[in-house]
């Protein structure tokens, strides 16, 4: 028998999620992000997934963070605009963003001397980005106009300018620094007439005056909730991976004995401890707290103990039932109906979702269910 973890992707939660953002901002573009290979659900599968949507809410564009990314996409025969978020990182990338039709970000002048200084034999289109405020990458918004100047004054190099800016704040409470940038992105707008791109999942699905010409979503496709306030629209996001496994050992302790490396855990009670094949050699975050929740049969049971390499142990003295066998959910949804949010877990590991999901492993298979053909991946 093999080993029990994997990786279950749900295509048609995917679908439905993508579905959702671009109903929030109806008046957007949206283009999907599946960097970091679909934020860790395979991003040739949810590409293919998305596209095999009907023409008109199919996604308009994807978006990665490199060429290499990119190349993996049309390799596996994806068609549709690609947009490199963090453009090229090489002056010698250009042959290939040519040739793959790809669609370019430029965040440094450098970037743009290589733009201009390239002959395509078709203008490339390009996404101008400005740090509106998050100081990680972009322009300053003064030097917005000139270099937005120079790339429209090379149309034989250039297609289709853009603005793009990105939020650091739009989950959070306080809306007062978001707000900032987005004035700041608007009054660039307004001033240069440029369409604009600036909405990540947060803000697509709190800030619809944000939303602007296009929207940006990547978490939320995978069902993740970055409000740290949820609201109406992300309560209907719908998990898209299940990491699911099985429990391999079981047994019972007096209380008083420990569990795991360094003892962490001490059984308060005569407790039943659950063996489930899953540990942070799988991606597993090593941080989980005692106490992190796992669905055992349906069940909601905790974590306890320190996660080991290929093995994690919970508390399931509550759940009878619970044998060799049992399933394990890590994150996701129960065969047995309940749902386990990846956001509620993070929190118990002092973490955010995005790490989870793409911190798993390429030793655990991912298995596809929904409208692409079965495929698993490593
Ligand atoms: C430039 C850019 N746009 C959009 C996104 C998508 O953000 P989110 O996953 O929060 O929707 C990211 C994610 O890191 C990003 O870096």
């Amino acid at each position: 028998m093999a080993r029990p973890l994997v990786a279950d992707i749900d295509l048609d939660a995917l679908r439905h999620n993508y579905t959702l953002a671009r109903g929030l901002a109806s008046g957007s573009r949206a283009l999907a992000v599946i960097k970091a290979n679909a934020y860790g659900h395979g991003a040739v599968a949810c590409a293919l997934a998305l596209e095999a949507l009907p023409p008109g809410v199919r996604p308009p564009a994807f978006a990665v963070a490199c060429l290499e990314e990119a190349e993996v996409l049309r390799d596996a025969g994806v068609r549709s605009p690609v947009v490199l978020l963090e453009g090229i990182f090489e002056a010698k990338e250009l042959d290939r963003v040519e040739a793959l039709g790809l669609w370019l970000a430029v965040h440094s002048e450098w970037q743009v001397q290589a733009l201009l200084a390239y002959r395509p034999q078709r203008p490339i289109p390009v996404w101008l980005k400005i740090d509106s405020g998050m100081h990680r990458l972009g322009f300053p918004p003064e030097r917005a106009a000139d270099v937005w100047a120079r790339l429209g004054a090379a149309p034989d190099r250039v297609a289709d300018r853009l603005l793009m800016s990105h939020f650091a704040t739009a989950d959070a409470v306080d809306p007062s620094d978001c707000r900032k940038q987005l004035d700041c992105m608007r009054h660039l707008a307004a001033a240069l007439g440029a369409p604009v791109c600036l909405a990540n999942s947060p803000a697509t699905l709190a800030w619809p005056q944000a939303h602007g010409d296009w929207v940006r979503p990547g978490v939320m496709l995978y069902g993740s909730d970055p409000l740290a306030c949820p609201n109406e629209a992300s309560r209907r996001l719908e998990p898209v991976m299940t990491l699911r496994s099985e429990i391999i050992a079981l047994r019972e302790l007096a209380p008083g004995e420990p569990v795991g490396y360094g003892g962490r855990w001490h059984a308060p009670r005569p407790s039943r401890i659950a063996v489930v094949a899953c540990g942070y050699g799988d991606g597993y975050d090593r941080h989980a707290a005692d106490g992190t929740p796992i669905l055992i049969a349906g069940r909601r049971a905790a974590l306890a103990g320190k996660v080991s390499m290929d093995m994690l142990t919970v508390d399931v003295t509550d759940i009878p039932e619970a044998d060799i066998g049992s399933e394990a959910v890590l994150w996701g949804r129960s065969r047995y109906g309940a749902v386990l949010s990846v956001d509620e877990v993070a929190r118990h590991c002092d973490t955010i979702s995005y790490t989870l999901l793409t911190g798993i492993l390429p030793r655990v298979p991912r298995r596809y269910v929904g409208p692409v053909d079965p495929v698993t991946a490593a």
